[in-house]
């Protein structure tokens, strides 16, 4: 959603916002804006439509220097992006600035309410109200102020503000929304997300729903929304700032991919020992695992893909029943719940809404919940009994890569485990999964090796009408991830389907513009996905097949061949997507599309 970025401190206010919103633009790219007290203590604001560069272009010689300020850059809820509705806005007298990521649901009521007093509302904005409910509340100390406007407000939001009149203050607060604040020496900065100011500091504090930060260069006073003080521990962010940068890459997807054999790696670190799996993260959590007799896997887009082959496993190797559903469907049509259910809530950043939604459902139903992230202080974690990191490192490209094999390989490792601590796991079947996870980094370099064919190949099938993906079993959810990213970056249909529904109605979309891409990797179903690319074959279809090193009856059926090591079958998913992604990237490419940042969508959705 959007990203949002203040500083107070000796540096030079501008620079760093602008840095700050270029690492943020991820999260939101349809305008953006920053607002500064200047040196000459007037209030600058420059806002506009369009990404951060149209920003930076608008400011022609750069902003005015100033010593403090916020940034936003915007992922439209409430009106269509535009200059006037791009963020900071401010009160009727212009001294209160507000940036703001999140809903307030009750906008439209507080702005009847505001306008009938004799306020002046200016954009189609929920977020604009806010600026004026802290002018109604202020009484010349800004903290109070805003924590009697957020008394008036119902919805998400993570919100900063600032004050013409106490030029060195920053004042933020969360609700269901992330904000974290950083400790510089002598300087504060508060910010969505750490990328915005790993470059200038490592040291910073997760706030906690509820909580009101107030800032001065070099000192944070968090608080609840009554002005009591409240304790909240420092945590150092673990990665640098070059780990978010592009390092030679032409795009952050693309380097991305080529992180996942070392993300794969960290995943796996400290979780293999000898012949076994273990997380020592559940270790709090083992007498409630111990009862649990049914599985529930909660997740949205590439997660929720990540997710189905946990609950294949989680089935199979524990033998209760285990599934997942996309978390805004769990939410609304939550499934019984008690205290033996074992929910796990997948999400890469931690912050989408639907998934902390349902798994706060569940935990009040008395589930036992582990969230499965990639973000340390998230606020999944703290909907969660235990959380098992991904440890894969920053992602910045919106189309989910190595967080995704990261997702698979964490949930393979987390359903071992507890199959492993029932009892459940044959020895034989740990042995070999650990065999295997250990070989798959090597292998998933490998399978990024042998996909220098995907972008002649993408070349190739660039200018098609859309795209039919089918998998089976394991090859299935490679299938939805494989089509969501040609979805999500080329801005193509791209169709993910279980290959034995082929026949029963998505086959009528098959030509000779519409390619089927199979996911024919050796497994116990293959002949009968090889029934199905047949079927595709036969109406004109041009068939794309994903199959295994040393298959030699492919390369007779398929038009073309990405291949791909041999694994397991659980952990096939993995190899599978790597050549599908750089299909998709490589496409995108083709088609002009903006790879990093593609129409419409953002890195992480905060809002239902
Ligand atoms: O942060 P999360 O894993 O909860 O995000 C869930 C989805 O929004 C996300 O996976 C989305 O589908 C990606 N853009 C896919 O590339």
């Amino acid at each position: 959603m959007c990203g949002i970025v203040g500083y107070t401190g000796p540096r030079d206010a501008g620079p760093v916002l602008l840095d700050g919103l270029r690492r943020l633009e991820y999260r939101g790219y349809d305008s953006a804006g920053i607002a500064l007290v200047t040196d000459n203590g007037d209030l600058f604001v420059e806002k506009r439509a369009g990404k951060v560069a149209v920003l930076t272009d608008a400011l022609g010689g750069g902003p005015p220097s100033a010593g403090i300020g916020l940034g936003h850059t915007r992922w439209a809820t409430h009106g269509r992006p535009s200059d006037l509705n791009a963020h900071p806005h401010s009160d009727c007298t212009g001294r209160i600035t507000v940036i703001h990521n999140g809903i307030v649901e009750n906008f439209r009521e507080l702005r009847d309410e505001l306008v009938a007093g004799g306020h002046t509302l200016k954009s189609e904005t929920d977020t604009e109200v806010v600026a004026h409910l802290v002018e109604d509340a202020y009484k010349g100390d800004l903290a109070d102020a805003v924590r009697v406007a957020l008394g008036r407000l119902e919805g998400a939001y993570a919100l900063v503000v600032m004050h013409r009149d106490e030029p060195q203050r920053l004042v933020g607060a969360r609700l269901n929304a992330p904000l974290i604040v950083g400790l510089g020496d002598g300087e504060s900065f508060v910010a969505s997300d750490a990328a915005a100011i790993i470059a200038y500091t490592k040291r910073v504090i997760f706030l906690a729903d509820g909580d009101v930060a107030d800032l001065t260069p070099g000192t944070a006073t968090i608080t609840d929304r009554l002005g009591v003080v409240v304790d909240r521990p420092i945590d150092i962010i673990p990665w640098s700032a070059e780990a978010a940068e592009k390092g030679g890459y032409a795009h952050f997807m693309l380097k991305e991919i080529h992180e996942q054999p070392a993300a794969l790696t960290a995943a796996m670190t400290g979780r293999l020992r000898g012949e076994s799996v273990r997380l020592e993260e559940l270790d709090g959590i083992r007498t409630r695992l111990s009862g649990i007799d049914r599985v529930e896997l909660i997740a949205c887009g590439t997660a929720y893909y990540a997710s189905l082959v946990g609950a294949a496993l989680f089935q199979d190797w524990l033998g209760v029943p285990a599934r997942s559903t996309v978390a805004s469907e769990f939410r609304y049509s939550p499934p019984p719940i008690d205290a033996r259910t074992l929910v796990v809530a997948v999400t890469q950043s931690g912050e989408t809404a639907d998934t902390i939604a349902a798994a706060r459902l569940a935990g009040d139903r008395g589930a036992v919940v582990v969230a499965v992230t990639n973000t340390v202080g998230s606020a999944i974690t703290r909907e969660s009994h235990a959380s098992v990191f991904l440890q894969a490192g920053p992602e910045v490209a919106v189309a989910a890569t190595k967080t995704f094999v990261t997702q698979v390989a964490t949930v393979v490792m987390l359903a071992a485990d507890i199959a492993h601590q029932l009892g459940r796991l044959p020895a034989e079947t740990e042995r070999d999964l650990v065999g295997a996870l250990r070989r798959l980094p090597e292998q998933a370099e490998r399978a990024i090796e042998l996909s220098v064919a995907a972008e002649e190949i993408a070349d190739r099938y660039a200018s098609a009408a859309g795209f039919m993906y089918i998998g089976r079993s394991f090859g299935y959810p490679a299938a939805l991830e494989g089509a969501l990213k040609i979805k999500e970056i080329s801005y193509l249909h791209a169709e993910g389907y279980a290959a034995g529904e082929l026949k029963h109605g998505p086959i009528s979309l098959l030509d000779a513009e519409v390619p089927l891409v199979a996911i024919a990797t050796r497994s116990a179903v293959y002949e009968k996905l090889i029934s199905n690319l047949m079927e595709g074959k036969a109406r004109d279809a041009r068939v794309l097949a994903v199959a295994t090193e040393g298959d030699d009856q492919i390369g007779r059926l398929a038009t073309d061949v990405l291949w791909v090591p041999d694994t397991i079958e659980p952990l096939s998913t993995i190899l599978a997507v790597i050549p599908l992604q750089l299909f998709a990237y490589y496409v995108a490419v083709k088609r002009g599309r903006d790879v990093d940042q593609p129409r419409n969508l953002a890195k992480s959705v905060t809002v239902e």
